[in-house]
């Protein structure tokens, strides 16, 4: 065999190696997974299914089917590597840039539905303010979680309407949860209540393909609001670093 096809072989044989590797994981999904599709069965039996296939493992480290993600992420590895489309997110906080908004609300803006992005979709706004607590002023935190509250009530004073997606999404008698009305009490009479307000006031819903944002235009105002922790985000010890660990490898088995 000559050089040239001793090289193919031998990238054939990595290649097939390295295919062979990457099956032999078994994902075992989290509880919340299977409910979320109403499946009440129990987990497939791991020990089984590894008598079966010696080379069989339960996935603990990075899952092959995904982005990998660098050993410390910023919030941008997460936005380009783990996020859904942000295109919402993007628009919005440029809408609030043009709005004349402060930095770190523009952040705001640009972060508030991370959790429905990234993470969970229910109480997105408490997922959300909690992710990033420990990395922004604490009335960022506070509009984040607000905003998904005020969403469902309108403020005529600076023209916010109840939204008309939301009586097509959840039908025009739909109430909000009880404590999703106590907390709109609550966050009407605080005084960072305009702050949750202009996220809902910037939070559009235009998706005209025509209009691209590129998240580089924010990172200066990230790189000023957003304290990026230097082992990365999920690995500062912080009290949510496993909540970012667990969209960095959401199969990991324990
Ligand atoms: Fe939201
Ligand atoms: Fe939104």
């Amino acid at each position: 065999m000559n050089d040239a096809a001793l090289s193919l072989h031998a990238r054939a044989d990595a290649m097939e190696e390295r295919k062979a590797r990457e099956l032999d994981y078994l994902v075992v999904k989290s509880r919340i997974h299977s409910l979320a599709e109403a499946d009440f069965s129990a987990p497939p039996n791991a020990g089984a299914m590894l008598k079966a296939n010696p080379n069989l493992r339960l996935l603990m480290g990075d899952d092959p089917r995904l982005p990998k993600m660098p050993d410390k992420p910023t919030l941008i590895d997460f936005f380009k590597l783990r996020f859904g489309p942000s295109a919402h997110l993007l628009q919005s906080a440029r809408h609030a840039v043009k709005g004349g908004l402060s930095e770190k609300m523009v952040l705001a803006c640009l972060l508030h539905d991370i959790a429905g992005v990234g993470f969970i979709r229910g109480d997105h706004g408490y997922w959300g303010a909690q992710l990033v607590e420990p990395y922004v002023d604490e009335e960022v935190t506070w509009a984040i979680r607000a905003h998904q509250v005020l969403r469902f009530y309108a403020d005529p004073s600076v023209g916010y309407e109840y939204p008309q997606s939301y009586v097509t999404l959840f039908g025009a008698d739909y109430e909000p949860d009880a404590y999703v009305a106590e907390d709109y009490k609550r966050m009407r009479n605080h005084k960072w209540y305009m702050s949750g307000r202009m996220i809902t006031v910037h939070d559009i819903y235009s998706f005209d393909p025509n209009v691209h944002v590129e998240l580089e235009e924010f990172t200066d105002i990230i790189g000023r609001n957003f304290k990026q922790p230097a082992e990365g985000l999920g690995f500062d010890n912080s009290p949510v670093a496993h909540m970012w660990r667990a969209m960095i490898r959401p199969a990991k088995y324990l």
